[in-house]
């Protein structure tokens, strides 16, 4: 196979996780509780009324699930630390048992030949700092950068990839907006406040890195190419405000040091102009950027469509997720293109790919099939290769995710793992998907050449 069809050399086949979607015991130990626990526990939030109390136990059988990471061949795992395990009233104190346990899935991750990326923020605020105002309280820049400090100082001899934020865009959008995510708030107001107090808590936690931490960090966001769905300027406009608040509502001010123009016209007067001081803080230089990519949206003008006057149209010929989302590679080959484009040309990482199908409950005969997981994954590993034959600076791909879990506010029932979850057991089997990446990480990508009805997996 010539040079230009592979993956680089060194590049990182991972799977990700984040801690309240798997780990469970989430008061062990000393920890104290975050939105997401008290979300959960509040009649009405969650699909059944389901938590994370248990999960997939990880927080119990990490050292089986490393051993099963091992097993699969990952060279790469992303997980994300529990600000209220490590302080649990979100500032002060340190619980050192705590941090004590991402202490120990680290040293466990590196002896079996597995980097660590280790995110820092998925979503789970202590609720300590909620009863502060959460992300609406201007000072959670320093109470953000004070954790990651407490963290990196232990950690970063060992770890050589942090991400500050997981997807604030879906913090602010779900968290604050429209609020199916905790804290579960529907203000238009709040929004942009929250968005900008996130962006915030990136530049001064990446500040606070700098003076100790000596190898990278970088910020991971969710990115859906938005498609017109027609070339009247009508949907085209629309098209553009979608783009402007999704997608470059967080990557202009992180590498442009400015908001696009479109989020004015979306808050009207919801929006506050930012200071130039705020703004330079959170435009300091990161080193690499995760992207979260699961699906594109063909858009069109929609004036009841609050905020945004946008809507998706759904695309009858194609095969769409039990979490509703089309499956559209070519969008993934378009948006790392379109990154390198617009925010110039600095490693990229895939810090979550996947896709929720159906799955039975339990394994049959030790068995998982997946077909279409499997076919999902294959696709979206060609689109990537093709960014990278054309250019893209891509290191690195995490499948989203390791195992089947807790699914916020939809609970059990979507299952995104390559590992399948038993949840009356707790058992994990690897599906056929999980198979066909083993298989994918011993070839380094060239079994991928071969059509998927000439393996057996
Ligand atoms: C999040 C994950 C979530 C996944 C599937 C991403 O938005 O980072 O926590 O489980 O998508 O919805």
């Amino acid at each position: 196979m010539p040079d230009a069809e592979r993956f680089p050399e060194g590049f990182l086949w991972g799977a990700a996780t984040s801690a309240y979607q798997i780990e469970g015991s989430p008061l062990a130990d000393g920890a104290g509780p975050s939105i997401w626990h008290r979300f959960a526990h509040t009649p009405g939030r969650t699909a059944n009324g389901e938590t994370g109390d248990i999960a997939v136990d990880h927080y119990h059988r990490w050292a089986d699930d490393i051993q099963l990471m091992r097993d699969l061949g990952l060279s790469a795992y992303r997980f994300s630390i529990s600000w209220s395990r490590v302080l649990p009233q979100g500032t002060g104190a340190v619980n050192h048992a705590g941090l004590a346990f991402y202490d120990r899935l680290v040293d466990t991750l590196l002896a079996a030949g597995i980097q660590p990326m280790v995110t820092l923020y998925h979503w789970d605020l202590p609720a300590a700092l909620d009863d502060r105002g959460g992300w609406l309280n201007s000072d959670i820049d320093k109470w953000f950068a004070d954790y990651v400090t407490v963290v990196t100082r232990v950690l970063d001899d060992r770890v050589n990839f942090w991400n500050t934020l997981n997807e604030p865009w879906v913090v602010s959008d779900g968290g604050y907006l429209h609020g199916p995510l905790a804290p579960g708030h529907r203000n238009l107001y709040e929004a942009p406040i929250a968005s900008h107090n996130l962006l915030r808590a990136h530049g001064r936690a990446v500040e606070a890195y700098r003076a100790t931490g000596k190898h990278r960090i970088g910020i991971v966001v969710n990115l859906e190419p938005k498609y017109p769905a027609s070339d009247d300027p009508a949907d085209v406009a629309a098209t553009r405000r979608a783009d402007a608040y999704m997608n470059r509502q967080y990557l202009d001010p992180v590498f442009l040091g400015r908001y696009p123009d479109e989020l004015r016209e979306i808050f009207g007067d919801a929006w506050r102009e930012p200071s130039p001081r705020d703004m330079e803080l959170i435009a300091q230089p990161i080193d690499f950027l995760g992207v979260n990519y699961y699906t594109r949206n063909v858009t069109r003008d929609d004036p009841t469509a609050y905020p945004v006057r946008a809507r998706g149209v759904h695309q009858p010929q194609h095969i769409y997720t039990e979490t509703g989302w089309e499956v559209y590679a070519p969008a993934l080959t378009r948006v790392l293109l379109w990154v390198k484009e617009r925010y110039g040309d600095l490693p990229l990482y895939i810090t979550e790919n996947g896709a929720a199908m159906y799955d039975p409950p339990t394994a049959i005969d030790g068995r998982v099939d997946d077909p279409l997981r499997t076919w999902y994954l294959r696709e979206h590993l060609l689109a990537a290769r093709d960014a990278i034959r054309l250019g893209v600076n891509l290191n690195g791909y995490f499948a989203w995710s390791l195992f089947d879990n807790y699914e916020w506010s939809l609970g059990f029932a979507k299952r995104f793992g390559i590992v399948h979850v038993d949840y009356a057991t707790l058992e994990r089997t690897p599906k056929a998907s999980a198979r066909y990446y083993s298989e994918i990480i011993r070839t380094h990508g060239d079994v991928l050449a071969a059509p998927l009805d000439a393996l057996s997996i």
